[in-house]
């Protein structure tokens, strides 16, 4: 099956919009992995620290959720997906991991924490391959009672716990605290001094935020190595709000989550099959209309090269430099073609191009905490 064909089946299919699996995505996987052997990428150092990790990684948030994703059902059948997606992932060399403590929190009924999933998921594998090596990122939910330095590194023990692990390469704040950030960055501080996390990063830092957090952990000789923040084509707020530059001055790497906004830049929803559960709030119908010239313009670009719309919205973030995506993947099919994102990079003209028809579209609803 050439490219094009291949393309265009991918087309046919998503223009039906069905939800069932095509038996040609099997075709397409093993398609592209002849193509994207060679598409592993060199580590990258997370921001000034020495954490290396993969140019890419894969977000773990629907492994085990019930609020947001999973329609409260989680079952065996999705749980073997999340582990396949996990293993695909590491075969194809991405072993970048990000997950979080709130992700499949037992407060929702039926939900299992992601990071036991993971932890699970890690211990399993290197039993089979003990040379494998995950770098795991998990966060530190800022809840309002949690106040002072000892909640971060009291929490992180439980995540911890959850993973199975002694350390991890990545701790990151989730969102601002309502009361302040100060004893939080030093928690973050103790937990790179006790051993207990390789390096450390903050989530949906506005400029300020990220500037004070920067000097306060400099003062102790800790890098902040990364923002976690919403960042797509079509949700380019770090551009306009001094995130990027400012993370970019600094030597912060951006880790960019929602890359390929929820699935709506895949091109597998449309108007007429919009996205179900909370996700159908945001990319309704109408957004999907709006969306509609921007996937015809990505989907033409990614024929040129042989690549699904996915991977053109991927690479089209790695082109920014100093953005590390962090798709979420629930199935091996979905990590498969994440893997397609890299060894290639589309022309500085197309960055620009989508860039200027993505503009055209009114702004999708961030995460609100951003605005905290
Ligand atoms: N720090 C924060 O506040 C924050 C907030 C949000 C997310 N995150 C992190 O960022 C990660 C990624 O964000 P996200 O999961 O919200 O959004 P995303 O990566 O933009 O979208 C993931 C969803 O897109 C669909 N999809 C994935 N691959 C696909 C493919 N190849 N073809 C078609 N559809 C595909 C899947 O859903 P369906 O198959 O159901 O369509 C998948 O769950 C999360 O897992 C989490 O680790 C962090």
């Amino acid at each position: 099956m050439s490219c094009t064909q291949l393309s265009t089946s991918v087309a046919c299919w998503y223009g039906h919009g069905g939800r069932k699996k095509p038996a040609f995505c099997r075709v397409r996987a093993v398609a592209s992995q002849a193509v994207e052997k060679e598409g592993e990428e060199e580590k990258i150092n997370l921001g000034a620290s020495d954490l290396k990790v993969t140019r890419l990684g894969i977000g773990a948030w629907s492994w085990g959720d019930t609020t947001f994703w999973n329609d409260f059902q989680w079952d065996d059948r999705k749980l073997k997906a999340a582990k396949s997606a996990f293993n695909a992932s590491v075969d194809r060399g991405i072993t970048f991991f990000d997950t979080a403590e709130v992700y499949g929190s037992r407060l929702a009924f039926g939900a299992i924490p992601s990071e036991t999933l993971l932890g699970r998921f890690i211990k399993e594998r290197k039993e089979k391959d003990p040379q494998v090596d995950v770098a795991v990122a998990t966060k530190f939910a800022a809840l309002p009672w949690r106040l002072g330095r000892q909640s971060v590194v009291a929490a992180l023990k439980d995540s911890l716990s959850r993973l199975g692990l002694s350390s991890v390469e990545l701790y990151q704040l989730h969102w601002p605290g309502v009361w302040g950030n100060e004893g939080y960055i030093d928690g973050l501080g103790d937990a790179v001094e006790q051993g207990l996390v390789n390096a450390v990063g903050v989530s949906n830092y506005g400029e300020k935020r990220l500037r004070e957090a920067y000097e306060k952990l400099k003062k102790r000789g800790i890098p902040l190595a990364s923002n976690q923040v919403n960042y797509s084509l079509i949700y380019r707020k770090p551009e306009e709000n001094g995130v990027k530059a400012t993370c970019d001055e600094l030597g912060i790497t951006l880790i960019a989550y929602c890359p390929i906004a929820q699935g709506a830049l895949t091109g597998k929803y449309t108007p007429q099959n919009p996205p179900t559960g909370p996700r159908g709030r945001i990319y309704t119908p109408e957004v999907l209309t709006e969306l509609q010239p921007l996937l015809t313009r990505i989907k033409e670009i990614g024929d040129k090269y042989c690549k699904t719309n996915t991977q053109v919205a991927l690479n089209w973030l790695i082109c920014q430099e100093n953005v590390t995506p962090i798709p979420g993947a629930k199935t091996a099919e979905q990590a498969d073609e994440f893997a397609g994102a890299l060894g290639w990079r589309l022309a500085g003209e197309e960055v620009d191009e989508l860039r200027s028809l993505a503009l055209k579209i009114k702004p999708v609803i961030g995460f609100p905490v951003e605005r905290l």
